[in-house]
């Protein structure tokens, strides 16, 4: 039995979701350290995902949104409220590959720990290589890739765990402008060919708006959610869409980062 169902059976505090998808209720979290000094990360979150949606989550930095997403994925536990959630995993903030394996293992590092043959877990991993852009480096180690590489193959990790709820940490907050918008061009067609529930969390509104199905937006340390904004667009949706624009001046207004007209 994978190490984070073990997790959850142990905690009170959660459930799995029938449904694939994600329910925190009253979410608190509170980091004490050893001398008793307390910094709360999150106060009172409650969030819905459902089964195949893709919720984007900007705020300042510091407001929680990587103890959020940690929360989720069983890496930490709530000092209050509840999480109902199915099996998920996350992309850290910062790529976390491993120095002395090739691109192509690392983002095959999943299906190997699943108990995958070597060679089927390559042939896996090497067959989105192409379609991202890293064709001809399954070979390449980390330190020989670029940074948009790098995060591109640990993007191939986390999608090939295989579990029905994706965390994604900034995935593409250190890639170039071109890059990022292939990336989440790439991100919106694998997930209309196979749908997943998606916490996205990201710094850049637009990709909120681009990505999501809807948009909670936190505030300020303590992190609360702010806001909601249904992301009712057609896709594909560009950054130059009018809607996309005046969805934008909403997210930024709730941020406190436009002028209220
Ligand atoms: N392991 C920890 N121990 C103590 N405090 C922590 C720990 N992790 C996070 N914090 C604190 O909790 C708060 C929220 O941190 P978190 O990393 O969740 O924010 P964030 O919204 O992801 O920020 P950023 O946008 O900069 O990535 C911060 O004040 C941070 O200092
Ligand atoms: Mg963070």
């Amino acid at each position: 039995m994978p190490a984070q169902v073990r997790l959850r059976a142990q905690s009170p505090q959660r459930e799995p979701a029938s449904n694939d998808g994600v329910l925190l209720a009253g979410v608190t979290r509170i980091y004490r350290d050893d001398r008793g000094a307390a910094v709360q990360a999150l106060a009172g979150v409650s969030l819905a995902v459902a089964h195949g949606e893709v919720l984007a989550v900007v705020g300042p930095s510091g407001c929680g949104k990587t103890t959020l997403l940690e929360l989720i994925c069983c890496l930490q536990a709530p000092d209050a409220g509840t999480i109902a959630c199915a099996p998920a995993v996350l992309m850290p903030q910062r790529d976390l590959l491993l120095p002395w394996l090739s691109a192509a293992e690392n983002a095959a590092l999943a299906l190997r720990v699943a108990g995958c043959s070597r060679s089927q877990a390559r042939a896996r991993a090497s067959a989105l290589f192409e379609e991202l852009g890293l064709g001809g480096f399954e070979d390449a180690r980390p330190q020989e890739l670029s940074g948009g590489m790098r995060q591109r193959v640990a993007f191939l990790r986390t999608l090939l765990a295989g579990k029905p709820v994706l965390c994604l940490d900034e995935p593409f907050g250190a890639l170039d402008a071109i890059t990022r918008g292939e990336m989440q061009g790439w991100l919106s067609q694998t997930l209309a060919r196979a749908p997943r529930t998606v916490v996205l969390v990201t710094h850049d509104v637009e990709e909120a708006i681009v990505l999501g199905d809807r948009i909670a937006v936190l505030s300020p340390r303590p992190g609360r959610v702010i806001e909601e904004l249904e992301v009712d667009l057609p896709r594909p949706r560009a950054r130059t869409d009018a809607e996309v624009g005046s969805l934008r001046e909403r997210a930024l207004l709730a941020l406190g980062m436009a002028k209220r007209t």
